[in-house]
């Protein structure tokens, strides 16, 4: 992804024991950096959301589980790295995913050669997200090309919350195959939610959009079944923080309205996620752990000022409580199909077992 000409991913190492994220707090406002240095310096840029979206978690918390072992790379300093990482976020599943990968690479490694057989596994799980994110915008793109030789004008897809390349480490889920058509000339407007309460639609999928030169408009969350009603959205994608083996879809809270509302108009609702994103000893959404943030995200909001300034001020009146929970879960009866790296599936355990022979029971 480029910004201003130059190619970002969203981290990168930049030596033996040190990386450098996007600190994507600041963003729309401030392009800034955060360098991450120790395993408590991952568990806080992932806890305060300087790095977000399920992928680039994951990504995050492997590069954190290495630098935890730099000093000291015993087994009880590996358990305490993975508890630590693990109790980050509670919904994203790429996160336990990646910590499993970490330790299932380590296991057969001495203490001794533990730190540099830990970088060189986070390096490849960057490279395979990236890898990942660019087959599932290829395999996007075949689905906008056909809605595209359906439709007189630009295909408007909406998309809720962020799950671009600032969700990942390069590319995006839901936001590849709109890059890919766009590159490839095809025309594409996105509908962007905002995403109330954190606004990751507004300050983020924008800010990228916007960065790659892709047509796009902030819409308020509530207004995107209006547009399906009146044939302005041809496709919704979204991408996802879990996937159950039965093809439900859990993601930020307010995507299970939107996919009520494609269902009741006939626009095609579709998740894009890699490998890492399925939990497959979950077969019931309802299953899925739902984050609780702080109620301050939803009484508070931030902003730049006229003069420049960016502040927080109080929304809500200091006598009303507020609950924030940051996920829903989307039935798979209301999603149209799955794309993964694999290619694209009903959103059903036989059209995720078809593209993961691999993980069918007893094999
Ligand atoms: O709370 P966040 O910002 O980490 O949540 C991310 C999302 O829910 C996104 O919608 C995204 O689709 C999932 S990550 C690709």
């Amino acid at each position: 992804m480029k910004i201003s000409g130059t190619h970002y991913r969203t981290l990168w190492p930049t030596a033996p024991g040190a990386v450098r994220v996007i600190d994507q707090s600041r963003l729309p406002f401030e392009l800034a950096f955060v360098d991450l240095m120790t395993l408590e310096d991952a568990a806080r840029a992932i806890r305060d959301m300087q790095v977000r979206g399920a992928p680039l978690i994951g990504a995050t918390a492997a590069y954190g589980m290495a630098l935890a072992l730099r000093e000291d790379a015993s087994d009880a300093r590996l358990a305490h790295a993975a508890r630590l990482l693990e109790a980050t976020r509670p919904t994203a599943y790429n996160l336990r995913w990646a910590l499993t990968r970490l330790r299932d690479a380590l296991r057969p490694v001495a203490p001794a050669d533990r730190f540099e057989a830990a970088w060189r596994e986070a390096a490849a799980i960057c490279d395979d997200d990236v890898e990942q994110c660019r087959l599932i915008g290829a395999h996007g793109l075949a689905l906008l090309r056909d809605l595209a030789a359906a439709t007189h004008g630009p295909v408007n897809v909406l998309t809720h919350c962020n799950a671009g390349w600032l969700a990942c480490v390069d590319w995006g889920t839901a936001l590849a195959p709109i890059y890919q058509a766009h590159d490839a000339g095809l025309p594409v407007h996105v509908w962007v939610d905002e995403t109330r309460p954190r606004n990751q639609g507004a300050a983020l999928t924008a800010f990228e959009l916007a960065a790659h030169g892709v047509p796009h408009t902030v819409i308020a969350d509530n207004l995107g079944g209006h547009l399906m009603q009146r044939g302005r959205v041809q496709l919704v994608i979204v991408g996802a923080d879990r996937v159950t083996a039965a093809g439900d879809v859990c993601n930020k809270v307010g995507t299970y309205l939107k996919a009520l509302a494609a269902r009741d108009n006939g626009v095609p609702f579709v998740a894009a996620l890699p490998f890492g994103t399925i939990d497959w000893s979950l077969s019931r959404g309802a299953d899925i752990p739902i984050e609780e943030r702080s109620a301050r995200e939803l009484t508070h909001i931030t902003g730049r000022t006229g003069a420049g300034a960016i502040e927080t001020v109080r929304v809500v009146a200091e006598s009303s409580p507020a609950l924030n929970l940051a996920f829903d879960v989307t039935p798979a009866r209301l999603v149209t199909s799955l794309i993964t790296e694999r290619g694209v599936c009903p959103a059903t355990p036989s059209g995720l077992h078809g593209l993961y022979p691999e993980r069918r029971t007893g094999t």
